[in-house]
């Protein structure tokens, strides 16, 4: 079979030059963005051989992840990977080759940026992102995510990253029904915008009637009891990263059809207590 763009890429590539490439990537974003090959295979239900080879890729990009990290460290900031597994993040849009990706909580921009990666490399997607922005006051006392005054959201994605990106200010919970509504699928689907589970759930309950079979739903800051009931309401397994509240789930065949309600799933749950 004759491999083309980044598969051909990488087969011509030096396999020592990339396994250095990786450990300076990971060096850069901070140790817990380490992958967890395990869990991206089991996510999308593939080989751990493919999922690594997946998150490897991520190297041929380094050009990008430099700029987003000298974009923030301008700024002051020391800290800048929000999302614990960006590089994770790449390799499930490269294997599942999302159309339609939605994310919800951009900060700074790391998530996007890896979420873009995946779709440059797949030469196929498109981003919507929303974003309801918190601004630094001061020195200290700021939210981690905060972002400089006079920025706005996902200000530090590289440039050349932006074509295949529609990204909207305000909250999800004025913004997700529409846009959702707007692009009648949703192939992945990325929560990070941590407010209450009452939140969360507002967002799982949203999403449901968009997904179909081999949608992925990631969401990091999961109130697990309610991730793992919006996996089990439409047939699927949540899986956890590194004992972290960061989970993922595939959705299985027959997904889309009217069958339990999350919301009537997700309140049964809450009323149990723990
Ligand atoms: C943890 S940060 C996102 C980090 C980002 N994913 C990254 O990788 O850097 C959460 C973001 O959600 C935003 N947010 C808070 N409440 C929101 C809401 N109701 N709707 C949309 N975004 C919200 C916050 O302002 C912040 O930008």
């Amino acid at each position: 079979m004759k491999m083309v763009g980044v598969e051909a890429r990488w087969n011509s590539g030096d396999s020592v030059k990339r396994a250095r490439s990786l450990v300076q990537t990971v060096k850069l974003l901070g140790s817990r963005s380490r992958p967890e090959i395990s869990w991206v295979s089991k996510v999308t239900g593939t080989t751990v051989e493919r999922a690594e080879r997946a998150v490897d890729e991520i190297t041929m990009y380094s050009e990008s992840i430099e700029e987003l990290s000298r974009n923030i460290e301008s700024t002051g900031r020391s800290y800048y990977a929000q999302f614990p597994a960006p590089l994770d993040l790449f390799a499930l849009v490269r294997l599942s080759r999302p159309q339609n990706l939605v994310e919800s909580g951009v900060a700074s921009g790391v998530s996007s940026t890896f979420l873009l990666l995946g779709i440059k490399a797949n030469s196929a997607g498109i981003l919507h992102s929303i974003d309801f922005p918190v601004f630094r006051k001061g020195s200290r006392g700021n939210q981690p995510w905060a972002i400089p005054q006079g920025m706005y959201s996902g200000w530090a994605v590289p440039t050349k990253l932006r074509e295949r990106w529609d990204l909207r200010q305000g909250r999800s919970e004025d913004l997700l029904g529409p846009l959702l509504g707007e692009i009648g699928t949703l192939d992945l689907y990325c929560h990070d915008s941590p407010v209450d589970v009452k939140h969360f759930e507002f967002e799982m309950e949203s999403i449901r009637k968009y997904l179909r079979p081999g949608s992925l739903v990631v969401a990091d800051n999961t109130d697990k009891k309610v991730f793992d009931e919006a996996a089990r309401s439409v047939g699927a397994e949540a899986f956890y990263r590194r004992h972290s509240s960061l989970g993922a789930f595939r959705c299985p065949e027959g997904t889309g059809t009217e069958r339990n309600s999350t919301r009537a799933v997700v309140r049964h749950a809450i009323s149990k207590g723990p």
